[in-house]
């Protein structure tokens, strides 16, 4: 077999990301192979600055390599984006900025263990209010198996492309729009693969037309998995919120997010609580369902701020269902101010670093 390119990629196809399952290949980490006779060289690129990470991919890197016939040196080269630190426009994430990244200031993902939480309702509802608050925002809906984001703001256009192949957002209540339901039918979401995940992601950031967007909201997939890592190598998350409800069984899975955003160097926004507890409508009394407190209690164990709890309320759940989400329907309700104020808190902690 002769050395090429082509055959060393190959072979680092068999590199795992560690802690998930896809390949260091097809998550871009790999920038560039170069055939020097029997050398190889190779540079990676990692989402973030970590000694250990470093040596155990690279570790695996020259293992595979060297394992090829005809190799007989190997030679890797590993740079990192820089965290998310200096503020935009400055520093060094510009300088790792690709050229295809459109010029968005902040990127912020919401994130859950599981589904049904309502992490698209805090997602819709989050973007809603920032956008009352500020002139540039944009919603993205990367949730490829669920997307919820047509159904809950009540959108049946399909967005058109340009000549140039780019996608141009649709629009609703002050915000820029993106949503893979808007492309496909629901059906045929759930056979997607890995790296048709990690390609739409990648499109969704770097195809469509985000001019005039500062900050972007994310509603991510459920879990930990590969679509939040694809997320973190096309684009610099300002941060990640964290959705749960309080019983114990959601709550075990706010462990996870965090440690993958501690993972992949996303500073923490903070955990909110939904459906936090129900308000009797005539006499004002609180039911408490689902053991109110459970999400104050894991962001204090675990050191990240605690944003706030959202009641159980029915117009909720028909704003979801019908296109308007309560802060647009119900500006008035707890509900509403509660996401008022977790997206203020958002936008101060962002805009202060
Ligand atoms: N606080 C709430 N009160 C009432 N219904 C809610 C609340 N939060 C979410 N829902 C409803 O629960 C369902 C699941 O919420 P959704 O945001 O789609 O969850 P996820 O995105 O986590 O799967 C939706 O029908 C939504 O309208
Ligand atoms: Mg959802």
């Amino acid at each position: 077999m002769e050395l090429s390119p082509d055959n060393i990629k190959k072979v680092l196809q068999n590199v795992k990301y560690p802690g998930f399952t896809r390949d260091i290949v097809s998550f871009g980490l790999v920038k560039d192979i170069q055939i020097d006779g029997a050398k190889v060289n190779v540079s990676l690129v990692l989402p973030k600055p970590d000694e250990k990470l470093t040596s155990k991919i690279s570790e695996s890197v020259r293992t595979v390599i060297l394992e090829t016939p005809g190799v007989s040196d190997v030679d890797i080269q590993i740079s990192a984006r820089q965290p998310k630190a200096a503020p935009p426009g400055q520093g060094p994430q510009k300088a790792e900025k690709s050229a295809k990244l459109p010029d968005i200031k902040y990127y912020i993902a919401v994130a859950s263990g599981k589904g049904g939480v309502g992490k698209s309702t805090v997602a819709v509802n989050v973007a809603v209010a920032m956008a009352k608050m500020r002139d540039k925002v944009g919603l993205m809906d990367a949730d490829i198996w669920g997307p919820s984001i047509p159904t809950m703001l009540g959108i049946k256009d399909r967005p058109k492309a340009t000549e140039d192949n780019k996608i141009v957002p649709l629009n609703k209540f002050g915000l820029k729009l993106m949503s893979i339901g808007f492309l496909v039918n629901e059906d045929e979401t759930v056979i997607w693969r890995g790296p048709m995940v990690h390609g739409a992601i990648k499109q969704f950031i770097e195809d469509v037309i985000w001019d005039d967007t500062d900050h972007l909201v994310i509603d991510l997939p459920p879990g930990t998995g590969d679509a939040q890592l694809s997320l973190v190598q096309t684009a610099p998350l300002s941060g990640g919120l964290i959705v749960t409800t309080p019983q114990d069984v959601a709550l075990i899975d706010v462990k996870r997010g965090v440690q993958m955003f501690r993972k992949l160097n996303v500073p923490i926004l903070g955990i909110v609580e939904n459906m936090s507890y129900l308000e009797q409508s005539g006499s004002g009394e609180v039911i408490d369902i689902f053991g109110r407190g459970g999400g104050k209690k894991m962001a204090e164990q675990f050191g990240v701020p605690f944003l706030g709890e959202i009641p159980i309320d029915p117009d909720i759940r028909k704003g979801g269902d019908g296109g308007v989400p309560i802060v647009e329907s119900h500006p008035e309700s707890t509900a509403a101010k509660a996401f008022n104020q977790i997206a203020e808190t958002i936008l101060n902690t962002i805009e202060k670093n």
